[in-house]
C-alpha cells in the first residue's frame, strides 16, 4: 500500500491567508525550516496507479498538480482519483470536492451525518449525480473500497467514531454544550491493504484518547494523528484565535493529557502527526517543540510525503 501526504497542515493551510503571525511570516519568507503545508488530505493506493482521498481539502487542485501520481494519463478526460473518504465535514475536508467537478466518474465515502450534509448543500451537486455515487458507510463495518466501475481497490476501511466535535460551520448553539455532535461527526479510520495484510490508522481530528481509542490502537504498524495544536490555548496566548484547541475538538501534542503522554506505551512502530495548525512549532524543523516530539518517536508529516506500506 502507497500513502502519499497531500497537505499537512489543519484548517487554512500553513501560512493562513489572513495571518501575520511570525511562523506564518516564516513559511512566507521561503525559511527552510518553515516549508509551507497545505490542509489535510492523503491519498492511497494498493498499486500505486489508482488512488483514494482522504478528504478533499480547498487545496486539492494544487495537491493534484504538486503530486504526478494524480496527473491524468490517458485519453482526453482521465483521473488515476477513484473516489474520496471523508472523516467529517470540516470544510478544509469537504470543500475541495468542488475541484472534482463535474462527470468524472468518482465514488463517495462518508456516514449518512457526512452524507447528509453533502445533500443539503446542492453546490456539491457538480459533481455530477449520474456520474458520481455517494457510498454511507457503517460505523465499526469494514468495507472494501470499490473504484467507480464496482470492481475493488484492494484496500479495505473500517470507519469508527473518535471523541470530536460537527464541523464549526454546523454548530448549532441551541443544541446545548457540544452543538448537537453526534458519534458519526467526527470518524477515523483503519485502513487494511487485502493483499499483504499491511494496515495503518488516519486520525486527523480527535478530541481525547480514551481508553478504548488507546486499546484500538495499541501495536499499530503506523497512526496518523491529529497535530493540531501543541498547548491547547496557543492561538489564545498568541493572540490570533479566541478559541481553545479543546474547543475545537483537538487533543493538544504536549502536556499531561496530550498525544505524547496518551500514546507514550501503546507499542505503535510508527507516529506521524498531521492537520497541524499554523500556530504549532512543530511545524518547524529547528524548533526545541520539533526536538521534543522527535525524540519521542514522532514524525511530523509535510507535503509530498511518501510512505510503503
Ligand atoms: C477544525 O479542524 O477544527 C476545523 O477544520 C476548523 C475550521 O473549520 O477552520
Ligand atoms: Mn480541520
Amino acid at each position: 500500500m502507497r500513502i502519499r501526504v497531500l497537505g499537512a497542515a489543519a484548517g487554512g493551510g500553513y501560512p493562513q491567508w489572513n495571518c501575520n503571525h511570525p511562523n506564518s511570516r516564516r513559511a512566507r519568507q521561503d525559511d527552510p525550516a518553515a516549508p509551507q503545508r497545505t490542509q489535510s488530505s492523503i491519498a492511497i493506493s494498493a498499486d500505486g496507479d489508482e488512488w483514494y482521498l482522504f478528504n478533499a481539502s480547498p487545496d486539492l487542485r494544487q495537491q493534484i498538480n504538486d503530486n504526478d501520481i494524480l496527473h491524468p494519463r490517458q485519453d482526453l478526460r482521465h483521473s488515476p482519483i477513484m473516489g474520496a473518504v471523508l472523516t467529517n465535514a470540516d470544510v478544509d475536508h469537504v470543500a475541495g470536492l468542488l475541484n472534482l467537478r463535474e462527470s468524472q466518474p468518482l465514488r463517495i465515502y462518508a456516514t449518512q451525518r457526512v452524507l447528509g450534509v453533502l445533500q443539503a448543500n446542492t453546490i456539491f451537486n457538480v459533481l455530477n449525480p449520474k456520474f458520481v455515487s455517494r457510498e454511507p458507510m457503517t460505523l465499526n463495518e469494514p468495507l472494501e473500497l470499490q473504484k467507480p466501475d464496482g470492481s475493488s481497490l484492494g484496500i479495505e476501511i473500517t470507519p469508527f467514531a473518535v471523541p470530536g466535535k460537527v464541523a464549526l460551520w454546523l454548530e448549532d448553539e441551541s443544541k446545548g454544550k457540544d452543538f448537537g455532535s453526534v458519534d458519526e461527526d467526527t470518524i477515523a479510520l483503519y485502513v487494511e491493504d487485502t493483499n499483504n495484510g499491511k494496515s495503518f490508522y488516519y486520525m486527523p481530528a480527535c478530541a481525547r484518547v480514551t481508553p478504548e481509542l488507546a486499546e484500538r490502537i495499541s501495536g499499530a504498524d503506523l497512526v496518523f494523528f491529529d497535530g493540531t495544536l501543541w498547548v491547547d490555548d496557543e492561538m489564545i496566548r498568541d493572540g490570533v484565535g479566541i478559541k481553545t484547541g479543546q474547543r475545537m475538538g483537538h487533543i493538544s501534542v504536549s502536556g499531561e493529557d496530550g498525544t505524547l503522554a496518551a500514546l507514550k506505551d501503546l507499542g505503535i512502530k510508527r507516529k506521524i502527526f498531521i492537520h497541524i495548525n499554523t500556530t504549532n512549532p512543530i511545524l518547524f524543523a529547528n524548533s526545541e517543540e520539533r526536538r521534543e516530539v522527535e525524540a519521542a518517536d514522532w514524525e511530523v508529516s509535510y507535503d509530498g510525503m511518501h510512505i510503503e506500506l
